[in-house]
C-alpha cells in the first residue's frame, strides 16, 4: 500500500536520539531543557516568529493558546466545521462555545464573509485552519478581528512550510499552533508548537505549559503538563533541516499528478489562490457531478489497487454526537464536500512510477 503519509527518519534522527539518552537529561521539569529551547529558536525562525513554544501534541498547542488568549465559559470562537476534531476540542475544554461557520468551495478553508456574519457580543476569537496546508484567507480575517478586537488563533498544524502573501503562515494571527504528529510534513512522533509575536503571551503560555509555574511548586495561574521531552526536540531539530527537500519533493509529485488528473472534467483539484504557497501535506480532489455520489466506492477500490487514499474529514464537526449539542447549523459547503473530497498520497516517498499509478488508476475511475 502507498500510504497517505509516511515519516521519513534516517541515521541523522537516530543519532539525535541516542545523544539525548546517553545525555542523561530527558526533560525540564520548568518546561524547557537545552534541546527544546534549541528546536524553538530554530522554529520561530524558520516561521518569522519572535516566539516559539514547544508542546507534547498540536492539540495541546491549540489549548494552550485558547487558554493563554483567556477564553472561558460564556465565551463564542468562531471556526470551520470542515477541520480535525481538535480545533473545536480545545474550545469546549475552556467552557465557551465553538461557532462554526461555512467553506469556501474553492479552497475548503473558512468563509471571511460568514465569519463576519456568526459575530454576536460574545465572540472572543477566530480560529481559521490552513486546511490539507493551503493558507486560509487571513487578511479579510485579520480586518474583522481588528474591526472587533478578537483574537486570532490559526490552526497550523497541517501548514509547516505553507506561506500567504509571502509571508509564512501564522503571521497574520495572534498565535499559530503546529503539529508534528507522524504524518505530518516534519515529525517529532507526537509533538506540537505554538508560534507568535507577542512577548506577554507567549510568557504565560511558557507557564501554563508547565502547571503556571515560573518557580517549582509555585503555580501562578491554572496549568498543565504539555512538555515537550527531548527527544522528541532532537527529532525535531533534524526533521526541520530536511523540511525545505521534503517540501519540494511534495510539490514535484503534486506537480505531476495535476498535469495527468486535470485531463478528467469531473474532477476539481486542489489550487495555490495567487499569493499563497500550499505546504501540500494532503493532495486533496473532489468529485463533481453524479461521481460525487460515487465517492466512497472509488477511495474502496484505489484502496484495492495499493493507494492510500483517505477521506478528510467524513464526518464535520458540527455533526459528530458530542458537538451537536452546540446548536444546529446549516452548513451546506461543509456537508458537501465531506461527501465528495478524497486525499491522494504525494508524500516525499512517493515516486514517479507511483504518481503515475495514482494518477492513471483515478483517471481511469472516474473517466
Ligand atoms: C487541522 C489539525 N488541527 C489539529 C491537529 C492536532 O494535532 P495533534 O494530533 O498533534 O494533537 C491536527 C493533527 O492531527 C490537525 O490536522
Amino acid at each position: 500500500m502507498i500510504p497517505i503519509n509516511a515519516p521519513r527518519l534516517g541515521e541523522e534522527e537516530i543519532k539525535a536520539v541516542v545523544k539525548v539518552m546517553k545525555s542523561g537529561f530527558l526533560t525540564h521539569g520548568l518546561g524547557a531543557g537545552p534541546v527544546v529551547t534549541k528546536f524553538e529558536k530554530a522554529f520561530a525562525k524558520f516561521v518569522g516568529a519572535k516566539h516559539a513554544i514547544a508542546v507534547n501534541t498540536g492539540t495541546s498547542a491549540l489549548h494552550l493558546a485558547i487558554a493563554g488568549a483567556g477564553i472561558k465559559q460564556g465565551d463564542e470562537v468562531i471556526l470551520p466545521s470542515f477541520t480535525f476534531v481538535s480545533t473545536a476540542e480545545v474550545i469546549a475544554i475552556a467552557g465557551a462555545k465553538p461557532v462554526f461557520v461555512d467553506i469556501d468551495p474553492e479552497t475548503h478553508n473558512i468563509s471571511p464573509k460568514k465569519v463576519e456574519k456568526a459575530l454576536t457580543k460574545k465572540t472572543k476569537a477566530v480560529m481559521p485552519v490552513d486546511l490539507y496546508g493551503l493558507p486560509a484567507d487571513m487578511q479579510p480575517i485579520k480586518d474583522i478581528a481588528d474591526k472587533h478586537g478578537l483574537t486570532i488563533i490559526e490552526d497550523s498544524a497541517q501548514a509547516h512550510g505553507a506561506s500567504y502573501k509571502g509571508k509564512p503562515v501564522g503571521t497574520f494571527a495572534d498565535a499559530a499552533c503546529w503539529s508534528f504528529y507522524a504524518s505530518k510534513n516534519m515529525t517529532t512522533g507526537e509533538g506540537g508548537m505554538i508560534t507568535t509575536n507577542n512577548g506577554e503571551l507567549a510568557e504565560k503560555m511558557r507557564f501554563m505549559r508547565s502547571h503556571g509555574e515560573k518557580e517549582k511548586y509555585k503555580s501562578l495561574m491554572l496549568g498543565h503538563n504539555y512538555r515537550m521531552p527531548e527527544i522528541q526536540a532532537a527529532i525535531g531539530c533534524v526533521q526541520l533541516k530536511k523540511l525545505p527537500k521534503f517540501l519540494a519533493k511534495r510539490r514535484e509529485n503534486v506537480k505531476r499528478l495535476t498535469a495527468e488528473l486535470g485531463k478528467a472534467k469531473n474532477l476539481q483539484l486542489p489550487k495555490e489562490p495567487k499569493g499563497c504557497k500550499h505546504s501540500w501535506y494532503l493532495y486533496t480532489i473532489r468529485l463533481k457531478g453524479p461521481k460525487g455520489n460515487k465517492r466512497d466506492k472509488i477511495v474502496e477500490a484505489l484502496r484495492q489497487k495499493g493507494i492510500g487514499a483517505e477521506v478528510y474529514y467524513t464526518t464535520p464537526i458540527h455533526l459528530m454526537p458530542y458537538y451537536r449539542k452546540f446548536g444546529r447549523y446549516r452548513l451546506p459547503e461543509t456537508e458537501k464536500a465531506a461527501k465528495h473530497v478524497l486525499s491522494l498520497p504525494v508524500h516525499p516517498g512517493v515516486n514517479t512510477k507511483q504518481t503515475g499509478f495514482i494518477s492513471e488508476s483515478v483517471l481511469h475511475l472516474v473517466g
